[in-house]
């Protein structure tokens, strides 16, 4: 939180920056070709940006780093992700082969060292002030990386391609509406304030964020015997005993949610709409809750939801019309 905290005065700056060089490139991509696939700048943009604002790093210092610190990061996400997801092979396969025990460290050990030194020289104002908190050099580094590589890189990987998927094939007019708001309601610069104003903008993010939690699936241990307890049952879960919560579900409950299949952009827009975040788990959360040190709620829930809304702002000032998918861009109409 200290480490957001601190970076709020460059958060919106260097992303608007990074995030045209990004459009920059899939420009240059459409004006040779008919479609632009854009996960990897998307992931280049992803690991300059959050370098920049989380650690005070910047990638270019270390032309490794620079070329190639995403597919550093892509590799050690692997190993660790891939005993947990179903990459969609026949099963029993993936069970027997992916899913039954973790892989060793060694694989990608060396691009961890490189990251970690990396963010031992560039880093150092960041690590400074984890050690002001009590953290050895060491423990601050590997905390700063975990937060940027999985949490935050992670994360915005996920869900980055939806978002973009959500406005180049939201339903008919959406586009039009968002631009209105974007330049209408942003200012002369967009600022964290601006997005106060931006209702319509906030919705689509929560909306995408409701059909397609990034990180859909929670495990917890029971502390104590409890009671947990929904409107229609209740059940006894013993201390000790492991809890899955799947997000999917929850946030597609016909009792709290009208048409719960069916994106609404402007689901959670007025009254009735701020009700809805009470219901929001995409941060293991409620959207209306706050993360502490004993609920395990996202500590970057309200980053997320605030950056995922400036792109889409920054996007529809930008562009006129945007077309694609959650894996590329097939046209870009530059704002007239
Ligand atoms: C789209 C991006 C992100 C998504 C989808 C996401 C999602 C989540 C989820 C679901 C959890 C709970 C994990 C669990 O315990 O099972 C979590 C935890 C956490 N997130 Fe995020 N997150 C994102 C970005 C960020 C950012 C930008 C930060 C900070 C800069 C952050 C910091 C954390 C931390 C520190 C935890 C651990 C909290 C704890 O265990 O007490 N996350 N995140």
């Amino acid at each position: 939180m200290n480490i957001l905290k601190q970076s709020s005065s460059i958060w919106v700056q260097e992303l608007v920056s990074n995030l045209d060089i990004f459009f920059d490139q899939i420009e240059e991509t459409l004006s040779q070709s008919s479609s632009a696939s854009y996960f990897s700048p998307m992931q280049q943009f992803l690991f300059t940006f959050l370098s920049k604002v989380l650690a005070r790093a910047d990638p270019s210092l270390d032309p490794k780093i620079a070329e190639s610190g995403a597919t550093m990061l892509n590799k050690w996400l692997a190993v660790q992700l891939l005993p947990t997801i179903s990459i969609g092979t026949i099963q029993p396969l993936e069970e027997i082969f992916l899913h039954s025990f973790s892989y060793p460290y060694a694989l990608v050990s060396g691009d961890y060292n490189n990251l970690y030194n990396f963010i031992k020289q560039h880093g150092k104002e960041v690590i400074k002030s984890g050690i002001e908190f009590g953290l050895s050099e060491d423990e601050a580094i590997h905390n700063l990386l975990f937060v940027l590589g999985f949490n935050s890189y992670g994360g915005f990987s996920i869900f980055l391609p939806n978002l973009i998927n959500t406005i180049a094939n939201g339903p008919a007019g959406l586009q039009d509406q968002l631009r209105k708001e974007a330049r209408e309601k942003g200012g002369s610069t967009l600022g964290f304030s601006s997005l106060k104003e931006m209702e319509l903008i906030n919705s689509v993010v929560y909306e995408t964020l409701r059909l397609n939690p990034p990180v859909p699936l929670q495990f917890g241990r029971a502390r104590k015997d409890f009671q947990l307890s929904t409107y229609d049952s209740a059940f006894n879960v013993k201390k000790g005993e492991l809890l899955c919560g799947f997000q999917k579900l929850v946030m597609r409950d016909p009792v709290v949610f009208d048409e719960p299949e069916r994106f609404i952009p402007d689901r959670f827009t007025k009254e009735k709409g701020a009700e809805l975040l009470n219901y929001l788990y995409w941060s293991n959360g409620p959207q209306s809750g706050s993360p502490s040190v004993s609920n395990k709620q996202c500590a970057g829930k309200d980053i997320v939801t605030y950056t995922a809304a400036l792109i889409v702002a920054h996007l529809l000032r930008r562009y006129d019309l945007i077309k694609g998918d959650s894996g590329s861009i097939t046209a870009l109409q530059k704002a007239k």
